[in-house]
């Protein structure tokens, strides 16, 4: 059965992944922190994700720019006239909404699940989901950039914007990085790193926050080349998600409608997935052309081009971006890996997470507390440790904390028993099938390395 919201986010805080931040104040304002298990896995997103599209490629490149930016970079990018959502208030109830957001929608079912999904927009009618009304005032562009003062002075010369995406980052980074790294179209620059929006409608849990992290790729590439590669990024990480565990059912590929494109692209494909409330974008795919270098040369004076020494041509590449979002990312992983079975008469739930997203790859169980057995499951628990992030848990009788292990999604435990003390071996536990198998401890590293499968 898929996971509720509500569930979602009860295990996400009882487990530690997901808290309200400043919940003792009350809350704040749709923000939230991540705990011990949420930083591991937001970790082993964001390192899946640079594996991917650095580590396993030669002509892709890191970056990390600065969070607090000139604005100048947003004037050059459009952001600050384009980068607005259309804000309508409610004249019944007096609630603000995102105009595109409370279009009318139609439901429809996802094949092979039970979930009903709001598709298209099926009419221009809005409905104020907090009272039913349809009377609103007209919509006015309100822009998402949040702005502050760098320096002691609250003048006009001292505003500074947050970025509200890492693209631009790259941009001006452009010349620079041609400069330090011998790179040839197709290259591209990876950044990962936060981003902040003044989201109207901030929601569904960490969904749509004002602080958030993404990972994007500005991917340059000859402009006659555009297409190709655009289809080139959209089955590429289509296919990402899927080898990471996502089952092909709950994702789709949805490319925009012309009124949807944001202001500097000629072609966007989301990656969609089935949240509980409907198909929600992670990613976008965007064919960004060459308007920002070209913006950024005309407003700089510098020029942003590629020049090939060896035949003499010169031309602004187009840029082919994957961007996606590090919180959906790891909230498809949750909702998808959710499952509920019977374990030996009883319901058990676990996370059927990829070992490489799951917080931890192994927890070591000790029988007991007592003093022989614990130094010997230390023992084990330093072979393990220097290979991969491992949970070492003594507490309460090992059928909880087996199902606490499956719970968080750990894809193996490690059993030291008594039997340890004598024939050297432990018990290593299959999360999935609960099967067990009884191994060596001079082989246990070997057997841990080919059952996570890397
Ligand atoms: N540079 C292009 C860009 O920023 P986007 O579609 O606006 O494109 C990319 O953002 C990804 O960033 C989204 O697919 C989503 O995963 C994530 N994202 C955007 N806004 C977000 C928000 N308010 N909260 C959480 N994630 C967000």
């Amino acid at each position: 059965m898929p996971v509720s919201m509500e569930e979602l986010v009860r295990l996400c805080k009882a487990r530690g992944f997901v808290y309200p931040s400043a919940e003792i104040y009350g809350g704040f304002r749709s923000t939230y922190d991540y705990g011990p298990l949420g930083v591991l896995m937001a970790r082993n997103v964001k390192e899946a994700w640079w594996r991917q599209m650095v580590q396993l490629r030669r002509e892709v490149v890191g970056l990390d720019a600065a969070v607090l930016s000139s604005p100048k970079i947003w004037e050059a990018s459009g952001h600050l006239k384009n980068f607005t959502d259309p804000l309508v208030d409610c004249r019944n109830c007096k609630q603000r909404w995102r105009a595109d957001e409370i279009a009318t929608f139609e439901v429809a079912r996802i094949p092979g699940t039970v979930t009903p999904v709001p598709e298209e927009p099926r009419t221009g009618v809005l409905t104020c989901p907090n009272c039913g009304s349809h009377d609103f005032t007209e919509a006015r562009p309100f822009n998402l950039m949040f702005k502050t003062f760098a320096g002691p002075v609250e003048d006009e010369g001292a505003v500074a914007y947050l970025r509200p995406e890492t693209a631009q980052g790259h941009f001006v980074n452009f010349a620079n990085v041609l400069q330090s790294e011998h790179l040839k179209p197709p290259f591209g620059t990876a950044q990962i790193g936060k981003s902040f929006r003044n989201e109207i409608t901030p929601g569904n849990f960490v969904f749509r926050t004002r602080e958030f992290e993404q990972m994007e790729l500005e991917y340059y590439v000859p402009p006659a080349d555009a297409q190709r590669w655009f289809e080139y990024w959209r089955e590429e990480r289509f296919q990402w998600y899927v080898r990471l565990g996502i089952p092909s059912e709950m994702i789709r590929l949805r490319n925009h409608a012309k009124e949807e494109l944001s202001h500097y692209s000629a072609g966007t494909t989301d990656v969609e997935f089935a949240f509980p409330w409907g198909w929600g974008e992670l990613e976008g795919i965007a064919n960004r052309t060459d308007y920002d270098l070209k913006a950024h040369a005309a407003a700089s004076g510098q020029p942003l081009e590629y020049f090939d020494a060896t035949t003499g041509e010169r031309y602004v590449p187009y840029v082919v971006e994957p961007a996606a979002g590090v919180a959906r990312t790891m909230m498809a992983f949750l909702i998808a890996g959710y499952t509920t079975d019977e374990v030996a008469g009883e319901k058990r739930t676990y996370l059927r997470l990829h070992p490489r997203i799951a917080p931890y790859q192994v927890a070591v169980l000790p029988l007991s507390k007592k003093e022989n057995l614990s130094s010997l499951a230390l023992e084990v628990l330093a072979l393990v440790q220097p290979v991969t992030m491992c949970d070492y848990d003594d507490t309460r009788s090992i059928g909880r904390r087996y199902r606490r292990q499956d719970e968080i999604g750990t894809p193996l435990c490690v059993t030291v028993d008594f039997d340890s003390l004598e024939d050297k071996a432990v018990t290593v536990r299959d999360r999935d099938s609960t099967a067990q198998e009884r191994v060596p401890i001079d082989r246990l590293v070997e057997v841990i390395n080919s059952r996570l499968s890397w």
